[in-house]
């Protein structure tokens, strides 16, 4: 089993990730961390707080930053809606966030660790880049961070995309860590479609989840289609989790990422050497290439798991 800490701000595609996470057999989710991001975090901890009612999983969640390092706090309604997840309608969760800062869980668990708990984030970099910061002995201790985050292109500006701009300034931090990082850019999550094919395969999935990823998907459909005219939604943050189930899903390669904090068009960019003219040493393992069939045989065998 494969130890992660999935931090995340719930998010259309951040719920489905913590359903895969939750239905597989290979993953050992260790915990949830939540941060600012799609919404503020208020309402990212809540949304994952619901999420883990309809996995039916305890798994403990921890609320993390509010803002983030430097800049002012931007979120995402018009992707997400005002909760950060609109579209099913869910009672309020029966429980509530553990009374642990997400930064000191994320610290605990590495340190208590043997290198065989893995990060995976897929929202803005704050909350790790702040449990570098508060204790660096972290950094020998990760065995592998998998985000998702950035691209040869952006889908908040031009250049930048929404995880890394929100906060590039803690992106910078972790991608300067050397930790070794494997980053699911949208260069690979555009390959993660929920095609009309995946939809109606996710619709005929008789328990709480499928009924639910079927409304989070119309959702997203509906504002991935008026806000940037695509047919099909890229469900992101999932590639993280299946990668850490099946690396196989993905081809990589090794390239130098460096975030550009300082540019009048470009903040927030991740400036991916892909044909080595910086002649650096690569820090980052760059997914390209997702096997559609094997990512999404994945994802709906997880949600039949969860049997509620
Ligand atoms: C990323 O931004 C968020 O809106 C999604 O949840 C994903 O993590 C895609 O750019
Ligand atoms: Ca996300």
């Amino acid at each position: 089993k494969r130890k992660i800490i999935l931090d995340c701000d719930p998010g259309h595609d951040d719920a489905i990730a913590i359903l895969l996470a939750a239905g597989n057999p290979n993953i050992e989710l260790v915990g949830i961390t939540t941060v600012a991001g799609n919404a503020e975090v208020d309402k990212t901890t809540k949304n994952a707080l619901k999420v883990c009612e309809i996995a039916g999983t305890d798994v403990p969640v921890y609320k993390g930053c509010a803002h983030p390092l430097i800049r002012r706090r931007e979120t995402a309604p018009s992707i997400h809606g005002d909760s950060g997840m609109d579209g099913p309608v869910l009672p309020e969760p029966e429980r509530t966030s553990t009374d642990v800062h997400a930064v000191d869980f994320i610290i605990q668990k590495l340190m208590e660790s043997d290198r065989d708990v893995s990060l995976v984030p897929v929202a803005p970099l704050t909350n790790i880049a702040m449990a570098m910061r508060k204790e660096p002995a972290i950094l020998s201790k990760i065995q592998e961070i998998v985000l998702m985050g950035g691209g040869t292109f952006g889908n908040w500006t031009p250049a930048a995309e929404f995880n890394i701009f929100v906060d590039a300034e803690a992106a910078k931090v972790v991608f300067e860590s050397g930790v070794p990082i494997t980053m699911m850019g949208l260069d690979l999550t555009h390959q993660a479609l929920a095609t009309a094919e995946v939809c109606r395969r996710i619709a005929q999935i008789d328990n709480h989840a499928g009924m639910f990823v079927s409304e989070l998907l119309e959702f997203f459909r509906q504002t991935y289609h008026d806000v940037f005219g695509f047919e099909h939604p890229p469900v992101h943050d999932v590639c993280g989790v299946a990668y850490c189930i099946d690396p196989s899903v993905v081809k990589t390669k090794k390239v130098r990422v460096d975030i550009e904090t300082k540019g009048e068009f470009t903040y927030g960019m991740t400036a991916v050497d892909l044909l080595g003219t910086t002649c650096r040493e690569p820090n980052v393992n760059f997914a390209v290439e997702l096997d559609h069939t094997k990512f999404w045989n994945l994802v709906i065998q997880a949600l039949k798991n969860l049997s509620k």
